[in-house]
């Protein structure tokens, strides 16, 4: 962190395409409070010009500052190629699109716009992408990119829709004639189903971006950056900046699907103890529920008693206890079998209906269920009781885990009403079934891809494609301000390429209807963010002034404010450790920073190499968590012994750097800054870092080369800078002598070591005694580490509060500044630290001829520092430090 914080102008550009009597669904303000901006408005100074021509109607974005660059957004037919058959979809069969008209029905919305030749975009996820963080164009080789926004349950499939619908990009251009770069980030602002193709038509000489919504408005937010973190500033600025974590959601989480009994549970904090493996968090799947429903305990195989003294247990040796909430509610299906969430939300009329105003029946992991109606009055009402009354009955939960919530249902569409429910299960349709679900998994698994298609005419004509059903019974709708429209809720016209197929296969059906009118068709993806901002409240109101930890799979544009994220079920498998570092990145561009994989994998057997590498990877990203599925072998730390070795090395690294993670999520949660960064966003002016994603860098000066492949002793990384960044060794200290031309070094990576190097210009502080749990390393001593520039400069802040009460909240923020031969600490706000600075570890001091001879703190010569001339370090310890006030530290 070399410079301040500076606050330029964010600026945005909105274009928002609606239809005038405004019938066509929006996103409601009380579900997505979009901000205003503080200085968003400032057209004046806006570097993003808005251009249009009237008839046809066609816009383009350019920047003021480069007038002569091709336009950031351009939708002119001139600007589109003449024929395109585009290579993304011809393999559906689609008729050759002769242009690309800008479409506005009921039911089709088309937009597209011109894109440099190969230009690096990033975003527009959730998704496993086959070509890495940047998106496949169709250039150099590649298809294009079909990514369709329709949250789906489904065990990550590589280059398919999963859990998440972020419809946002970043564009960085690089220009080879300046070597300059400019980035702009593009939201399109629906929740609509949609498809956003990217491709390049044969020998065409631009790529193109399409939007094919099935309902909803052209929204779009325009960012004018001019860097990568500014845009995702600008966006963070829009739909909500993170919340803020409490520390303990740092350390190390334990989980799996099969702890099957409270004992089971125990058994692995003794074991993690005993190891001498941190542990923070201990988590239960649906094993701790009775008869698979939300909200209870299983009296025989997890007492509620011996669960409320486990709990209480762990919170004396400052650990914690999270559980899952699936999304489904189950039914009770006769009187003698009662169960209070569904009694109670039946009466306070929660769940969601069919379109006949009954209740609404799925099917989930409990059997039928019923599925909470986030629009419904007295949902919070409901949500916040439900979990109150667990936590009464024993659960005393820190933290809550929300599954499931896309919202995934077993039955294709809705279960049946009355009669037909006369069992408590109905056939499950689960992945490989017939029925249309489709996979892409990696090889080993099924890997045929044949989602719907999607044909369109140009003459406004919508055909449907094959394999969809071609009934076009229309059904009702409600519809925002505009009353009522026939519209055809179950099979839109327009097959988005749904990797499950039909929409409302593995789902809440699309016609189920919600309070005020909304049906799922329009609402579907908002499922999963609406119950993440019910269960963020709950948890406000049943720890007051406490901040709120949630995990949850399914998200959307400003799930952050609410919750983190874990990337859901992927596989035990190298190529999915590679995928972890892309889904990190994508989160942290969807301003949802807490996130991170199943760590060793979820599904299928990992193996101790596997597991190894993969623990100390995720001690490097920001949520922490092994979990696995119940089939699969056991795969906690400790259970082998050079995975258990690794992990405590790594760990030891990550917790005595929290107080830098603590720092950069911080930053997001006021600046919208992303903690977890791409090469490329600290150096955009180096081409060769544009598709990285093998590496990745916290915050601006550690980066992380991890170990991504079996049977290796060594790892190539670039070390960005082309050499005009000092870069050490993070455990020895030791320059790394990386080249000009930013070609790869090869480095030492024997298992058990994980490669991380520090940023010359950084100064961070440190717990210099990583403990057992965070709340014992942060009653630890700091450290900290300087490690200068070749001109002696170096800079850093930390800020630091009391790690769980909720801003605005007593902090301190902390700035150290180095240049040649001093250190100045200064620091403002009302929070006291207790805990002292015990060392300063200064890098890039002296050399052979000049070594320092005197060391002063306040003006006042020590006697307690050494000198390491091999790694120009000079070592300060034993300080004592208070770092409530100011100091300055001399060398000569
Ligand atoms: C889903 C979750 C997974 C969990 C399982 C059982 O597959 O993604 O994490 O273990 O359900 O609850």
């Amino acid at each position: 962190m070399r410079a301040k914080r500076e606050f330029t102008v964010r600026l945005r550009l909105h274009v928002n395409i609606y239809d005038t009597a405004k019938s066509q669904f929006t996103v409601p303000s009380s579900v997505v409070e979009l901000q205003s901006g503080s200085q968003a408005i400032q057209k004046n100074n806006s570097d993003l010009i808005f251009n249009y021509s009237p008839s046809p109607f066609a816009f383009w974005i350019t920047r003021s500052s480069e007038p002569d660059a091709q336009p950031l957004f351009d939708t002119r037919a001139s600007s589109l190629p003449p024929t395109p058959i585009p290579p993304v979809i011809s393999t559906d069969n689609t008729t050759a699109l002769d242009a690309f008209p800008l479409i506005f029905e009921d039911q089709y919305l088309q937009l597209t716009s011109a894109l440099p030749l190969g230009a690096n975009i990033y975003g527009l996820g959730e998704v496993v992408a086959s070509s890495g963080f940047r998106r496949d164009v169709g250039t150099n080789g590649g298809n294009g990119t079909i990514q369709t926004m329709w949250a789906r349950d489904i065990a990550d499939p590589i280059d398919q829709n999963i859990y998440g619908s972020h419809s946002i990009y970043m564009e960085h251009r690089y220009n080879e004639t300046s070597r300059r770069s400019q980035t702009h980030g593009v939201f399109l602002f629906s929740s609509a189903g949609s498809d956003i193709l990217l491709l390049t038509p044969p020998s065409s000489n631009v790529s193109l971006i399409e939007y094919r919504l099935i309902g909803g408005t052209l929204d779009f937010y325009f960012f004018s950056g001019p860097s990568p973190q500014k845009v995702i500033e600008q966006y963070g600025e829009l739909v909500g900046l993170p919340t803020w974590q409490p520390a303990w959601a740092f350390g190390f989480h334990l989980c799996r699907w099969g702890y099957t009994t409270v004992n089971e549970t125990k058994e692995q904090v003794t074991k993690m103890r005993e190891a001498n493996i941190p542990l923070e968090v201990m988590w239960n799947d649906i094993d701790l529920y009775h008869a698979v429903r939300d909200f209870t305990s299983d009296p025989v195989s997890f007492p509620a008693d011996e669960m409320r003294s486990f709990i209480r247990e762990l919170a004396s040796n400052n650990q914690h206890y999270i559980p899952i909430v699936d999304a489904a509610v189950a039914k009770q299906i006769n009187s003698t079998d009662i169960y209070d969430p569904y009694t109670r939300g039946t009466e306070l009329d929660v769940f969601v209906k069919n379109p006949n105003s009954t209740e609404y029946v799925g099917q989930v992991w409990p059997g039928y269920t019923v599925f909470p109606d986030w629009f419904s009055e007295n949902a919070q009402k409901y949500w916040t009781e439900a979990l109150t009354n667990w936590s009464n009955s024993g659960i005393e939960f820190s933290g809550i885990w929300l599954d499931m919530n896309e919202a995934s249902s077993f039955c294709d569409g809705s279960c049946g009403t009355g009669a037909n429910l006369s069992n408590t299960t109905a056939p499950f349709i689960l992945p490989g079934d017939p029925g249309g679900e489709v996979t892409n998994y990696p090889e080993g698994y099924n890997s045929t891809i044949s989602g719907p298609s999607g044909n369109i005419t140009v003459n406004g004509t919508l055909t449907y494609g094959a394999g969809e059903s071609t009934d076009s019974t229309l059904s009702k709708r409600g519809l925002g301000a505009g009353g009522q429209k026939d519209v055809d809720l179950n099979t839109p016209p327009y097959a988005i390429h749904n990797g499950n197929g039909r929409l409302s296969l593995h789902a809440l059906a699309t016609n189920a209807t919600h309070a005020g009118g909304y049906v799922e068709l329009d609402t579907h993806n908002l499922w999963g963010m609406m119950e993440e901002k019910a269960t963020h409240l709950a948890l406000q109101s049943l720890h007051p002034g406490k901040r709120p930890f949630l995990i949850s799979r399914s998200t959307f544009p400003s799930s952050g404010k609410w919750t983190g994220h874990w990337l859901g079920d992927n596989f035990s498998k190298w190529q999915y450790m590679y995928f972890n570092i892309q889904g990190v990145l994508q989160f942290q561009l969807f301003q949802i920073p807490m996130v991170g994989a199943d760590t060793c994998g979820f599904n299928d057997n990992t193996d101790e190499e596997l597991c190894g590498r993969w623990m100390q990877l995720s001690a490097f990203m920001p949520f922490y968590r092994n979990h696995n599925e119940r089939g699969a072998l056991s795969q906690e730390p400790y259970r082998w012994d050079s995975v258990a070795n690794a992990s405590r090395t790594a760990m030891n690294v990550r917790y005595s750097m929290l107080p830098y993670w603590y720092t950069l999520f911080a930053n997001a949660s006021q600046f919208g800054a992303p903690p977890v960064r791409a090469l490329f966003y600290e150096f955009p002016d180096e081409p060769e870092l544009f598709g990285i994603d093998q590496q990745y860098l916290i915050g601006r000066d550690i980066l992380i080369t991890p170990v991504l492949t079996p049977n290796v002793s060594t790892v190539d990384g670039i070390f960005p800078g082309r050499g005009r960044v000092i870069w050490r060794d993070w455990y020895t200290h030791n320059v790394v002598n990386s080249s000009t031309d930013g070609s790869p070094t090869t480095l030492s990576a024997p298992l058990g070591h994980i490669n991380v190097h520090i940023r010359d210009g950084s100064a961070i502080l440190l717990h210099g005694q990583p403990a057992y749990t965070v709340a014992e390393t942060r009653q630890g001593p700091y450290s900290l580490l300087v490690s200068q520039a070749a001109d002696g400069f170096a800079f850093g802040t930390a800020y630091i509060d009391d790690g769980e009460s909720i801003p605005p909240t007593p902090s301190r923020t902390i700035e150290f500044h180095a240049v040649k031969g001093s250190l100045k600490i200064s620091g403002s706000g009302s929070f006291a630290l207790q805990e002292t600075l015990e060392t300063v570890t200064v890098l890039g001091v002296g050399n052979t001829e000049k070594r320092p001879t005197t060391v002063s703190v306040q003006e006042k010569e020590v006697s307690g520092w050494e000198y390491v001339p091999a790694q120009q370090k000079l070592v300060l310890s034993g300080l004592g430090l208070s770092l409530n006030h100011n100091l300055t530290i001399t060398w000569s």
